[in-house]
């Protein structure tokens, strides 16, 4: 699993290098750097290249849509560490954006890392028909606003401190980080030209996976170690977030985690050995440590 997940790593970043490279230099692409590299697990990119392999889709294709879901994905940490969100010192292992160059810089740094993954989809160097172009890119849109990460965002600060139902918890995980697992289960259906029905179907499957992913997070706060999660831990109890542990207890949780990875598998086995490899990842999702 780690040697996949390095390969679309290295894979990824010389995307984006390259990318960036190409555009006029401007003060903010230190910051925007900063934030993309050398990055995180690249765990979204490798469930877009798993349900890839279901459709037999390029892999080339998908590190490419996979470039611009890391750009989103990193602006949402950013946001997501500031002083008026989850107040956070810590990201991957060093300074989050804000600590070493400031709040204004971040916020700035995250709305154009946000707005990249709109420029490498209606690029050239993503060669797919423009139709195709623009359901991905409405999609990408949608799971990313107030339908998606960001009104998860606002659900999670403001259930703060609250006691809050288990459907209003899965509400909010499913938005603030399912959204973006689900644009990465439909895309590669979009390329594909699949029929609405088969899409959400998918969109569904990518929910389950960000919850599983979101609830493995909120574990790894409760029980992990700081040095190997590369952030702070033990921080949700003390900024009283509504999690499904709060409400249930560990040993609950990881049950709850391990039945949602069932029924994934339940609505996947008919694709036979090609699901194994998404299989593998919910498995490596639940069982990480970072
Ligand atoms: C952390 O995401 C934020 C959540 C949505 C829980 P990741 O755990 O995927 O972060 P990186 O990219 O590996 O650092
Ligand atoms: C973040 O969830 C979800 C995002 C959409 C950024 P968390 O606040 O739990 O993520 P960490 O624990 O700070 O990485
Ligand atoms: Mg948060
Ligand atoms: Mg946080
Ligand atoms: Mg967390």
């Amino acid at each position: 699993m780690q040697k996949q997940l390095n390969k679309i790593a290295k894979d990824t970043n010389f995307f984006l290098k390259k990318f960036i490279k190409k555009q006029n230099k401007t003060e903010l692409i230190t910051p925007m750097q900063y934030a993309l590299f050398p990055g995180g697990k690249k765990i979204r990119s490798k469930i877009l290249i798993d349900i890839g392999l279901l459709f037999n889709l390029d892999y080339k294709k998908l590190i490419i849509i996979g470039s611009a879901v890391e750009c989103i994905h990193a602006y949402s940490l950013i946001h997501d560490d500031l002083p008026c969100m989850d107040n956070d010192p810590i990201r991957r292992g060093k300074a989050s954006t804000h600590v070493k160059f400031g709040e204004s810089t971040a916020v700035l740094a995250g709305n154009s890392l946000l707005t990249m993954a709109f420029e490498i989809l209606s690029s050239p160097s993503l060669k797919v028909k423009e139709n195709i172009k623009n359901n991905l890119i409405n999609k990408i849109s949608e799971c990313s606003g107030h339908l998606g990460i960001a009104g998860g965002q606002y659900l999670d600060l403001s259930f703060e401190h609250k006691k809050i139902s288990k459907k209003k918890i899965v509400e909010m995980e499913i938005k603030k980080t399912g959204k973006l697992f689900s644009f990465c289960c439909i895309a590669p259906l979009i390329l594909k030209n699949k029929s609405k029905k088969e899409i959400k179907k998918f969109e569904n499957i990518g929910a389950k996976i960000g919850l599983l992913f979101q609830v493995a997070d909120d574990l790894i706060d409760f029980k992990g170690k700081s040095s190997v999660a590369g952030k702070r831990t033990k921080k949700d109890q003390k900024q009283g977030k509504a999690t499904l542990i709060s409400l249930l207890g560990y040993k609950n949780t990881i049950k709850y985690s391990q039945n949602i990875i069932l029924e994934i598998k339940k609505k996947t086995d008919k694709y036979g050995f090609k699901s194994k490899k998404l299989l593998e990842t919910l498995n490596y999702i639940l069982n990480r440590k970072k």
